[in-house]
């Protein structure tokens, strides 16, 4: 893409005037306007601080029985305690997750690819308004491939949900996937993807940490969650990760494989939550993980 004047890169933060007075304040970015039952199901899953801990589990659903994932009842036991929203497909939502949990849902309704087929892009909307209703579910989550093959069909694939789901009141978060290509986690490919998702109506972004993570959170007229990535070497590169991400925008994360695949998942959640909800900075996070490590193992 030939952007030789820079007209189509967005402004840096510090190249721009605060938001307006004019601008929505909020407790939720671009929630000002929403009708109740959106804003009700919004709050089910985004606590009075504007901030989140969601607990994703989706994963089989295009990579089959993921390590620390085989059985996701035994997964998500400990660890409901302390997420704000659990990320689940409905099969395994029928099939393992007690009903009478507090945590609210949110449904992975996109799908239909998997990880040895043709193309991870190639997604099609595998869930019917009348099932998120069914299952009761607080916000539903689908992905969108931008710069793929199959761009325009999973954006139609997010307006047409989008659609049916604003009927309902019930938001619609889009998952910004890149597929294999993992060298797309740039933020002007990241924040490319964020505004695209926004403007076709999602009513939050969900996508991955990236340096310069400002510029996908500023140009996103909508809440931005962190999305978990490849799995990171130490407990620290996680709390500083999500710390940073949180300093400049984000408001909360959506983790799976650097929380299970932990050998002390509830203590991740909980130093986590200390990050996102109560503003600890990365090292206090770390002593708090250890804290809870060490007296679990007592
Ligand atoms: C898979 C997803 C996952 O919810 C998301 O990637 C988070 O999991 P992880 O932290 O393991 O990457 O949307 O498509």
């Amino acid at each position: 893409m030939a952007d030789a004047e820079r007209l189509l890169e967005a402004r840096d933060i510090t190249e721009m005037p605060p938001e307006g007075a004019g601008a929505p304040t909020g407790w939720l970015k671009g929630s000002d306007n929403l009708d109740w039952g959106m804003k009700n199901r919004l709050s089910r899953l985004i606590k009075p601080d504007g901030h989140c801990q969601f607990l994703p589990i989706d994963h089989g659903y295009f990579q089959g029985p993921t390590r620390c994932l085989e059985r996701p009842q035994d997964t998500v036991r400990e660890l409901l305690p302390y997420a704000d929203g659990l990320f689940v497909t409905r099969g395994v939502l029928r099939a393992s997750i007690d009903p009478r949990i507090k945590t609210p849902v949110i449904l992975r309704v996109s799908g239909g690819t998997s990880v040895v087929g043709k193309d991870l892009a190639n997604e099609v909307i595998t869930t019917s308004v009348e099932e998120m209703i069914r299952l009761n579910v607080a916000a539903v989550g689908i992905s969108i491939f931008v710069g793929s093959d199959y761009e325009k069909e999973t954006l139609q694939n997010l307006a047409l949900l989008v659609d049916e789901c604003e009927d309902y009141g019930i938001p619609v978060m889009a998952v910004t996937a890149v597929g294999k290509e993992l060298d797309k986690r740039t933020s002007r490919f990241l924040a490319l993807s964020c505004r695209i998702a926004a403007e076709l109506g999602a009513r939050i972004v969900k996508t991955y940490y990236c340096e310069d993570f400002d510029k996908v959170t500023n140009g996103c007229p909508v809440p931005v969650v962190i999305a978990g990535g490849p799995k990171c070497e130490t407990e620290l590169e996680v709390f500083e990760f999500v710390y940073d991400g949180m300093q400049k925008g984000a408001i909360g994360v959506n983790l799976g494989r650097n929380v299970w695949q932990n050998p002390h998942p509830a203590a991740v959640m909980r130093a986590l939550n200390g990050v996102i909800h109560d503003n600890l900075k990365p090292k206090e996070a770390f002593e708090l993980f250890q804290e809870l490590k060490n007296s679990a193992s007592d």
